[in-house]
């Protein structure tokens, strides 16, 4: 988006870290164009609410689905409800190609703009019809070349023919570590709403200091890694946007871009900020085998929060 100019407008979340719904619309000005949706560690967002309101509001929506390949809400994949949305193919995606990524639209002139950023020349060429507005730039595109690496794609569609079956092991360890996680004090494991897939990119609990005599977050995950359980992780650089100082002050990296001055600080979304600050979470495997690794880290966490006092 800052790239293209255009002005990112951050939105509060609920306590899962999705976008809030209720706080789109008092955001929504003449000048907005989109809403962007994000389903964060591979749980789907809200979708009916905000497809009621893009379409209302008459606005594009468009989904991040970094973290949800093959992810469903209401029994639809996401990345399916709006205009367009884009997928992460990197590391540790649920689906994944080492790098890269893909677009999913079925909006013909959306498709035509990806490919002058993505595919310039030959497949722009031979893709987007003659007496199209944008068929004149096909051999320059917009001077953009964020195509992904033809190996990657190999990769990830490979990866894509076992796709359910992974998601389907995941579902089943997710659903023994909510079982397990959420009766360990410490730690509080909100099971998926009614008719809300995840892909499980991770599963996450919020840490509840005040079930642990106030014992801090830090020092209960440094204890958990001590006990061997290191994929407990505190999320890092998937923070709320406000915190980043992209957001805070971008013009040192973006001279003249049209809001330069200061827009974002600490502080401004307090639900996202607590979230985060309070999450503790974890990879969810998907192999039967796995299942004894998932016990050994409710192992850890069990012995953990009932050894806190030692923690103080
Ligand atoms: C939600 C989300 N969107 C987008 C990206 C960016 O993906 P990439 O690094 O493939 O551009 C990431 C990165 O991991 C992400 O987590």
């Amino acid at each position: 988006m800052f790239q293209l100019g255009a002005v990112p407008v951050l939105c509060e979340t609920r306590p899962d870290g999705n976008i809030d719904p209720g706080r789109v619309a008092e955001l929504i000005t003449p000048r907005t164009r989109a809403i962007m949706v994000t389903h964060l560690w591979g749980k789907p967002a809200e979708m009916t609410d905000l497809t009621t309101l893009a379409r209302d509001r008459d606005l594009d929506l468009l989904e991040d689905g970094s973290h949800a390949h093959g992810a469903s809400h209401g029994g639809q994949k996401v990345g399916t409800f709006g205009l367009a949305s884009a997928f992460s193919l990197n590391g540790p995606k649920p689906l994944s190609g080492g790098e890269g990524g893909f677009v999913l639209t079925d909006d013909d002139d959306t498709y035509y703009r990806v490919l002058t950023f993505a595919h310039y020349n030959k497949r722009a060429r031979n893709e987007i019809p003659e007496g199209h507005p944008l068929a004149q730039y096909a051999v320059t595109g917009a001077g953009l070349k964020l195509r992904i690496h033809p190996l990657a794609a190999a990769l990830a569609h490979d990866q894509l023919s076992r796709l359910d079956a992974y998601l389907a092991g995941r579902e089943e360890i997710a659903a023994y570590l909510i079982r397990e996680l959420g009766q360990i004090p410490g730690l509080e494991v909100s099971p998926m709403p009614e008719g809300v897939k995840s892909s499980w990119y991770a599963l996450t609990a919020t840490y509840r200091p005040d079930q642990l005599c106030g014992l801090p977050l830090d020092r209960f995950h440094a204890a958990l890694v001590a006990e061997g359980a290191t994929e407990f992780d505190r999320p890092g650089s998937t923070c709320p946007l406000n915190q980043l100082p992209l957001y805070q002050h971008p013009s040192p990296l973006f001279p003249g871009y049209p809001n330069a001055r200061s827009r974002y600080r600490e502080g401004d979304f307090p639900v996202a900020e607590k979230a985060h600050a309070h999450t503790i979470k974890l990879p969810v495997w998907h192999r039967e085998q796995d299942l004894k690794l998932a016990e050994q880290y409710v192992s850890a966490a069990r012995k953990v929060s009932e050894h806190h006092k030692e923690l103080l």
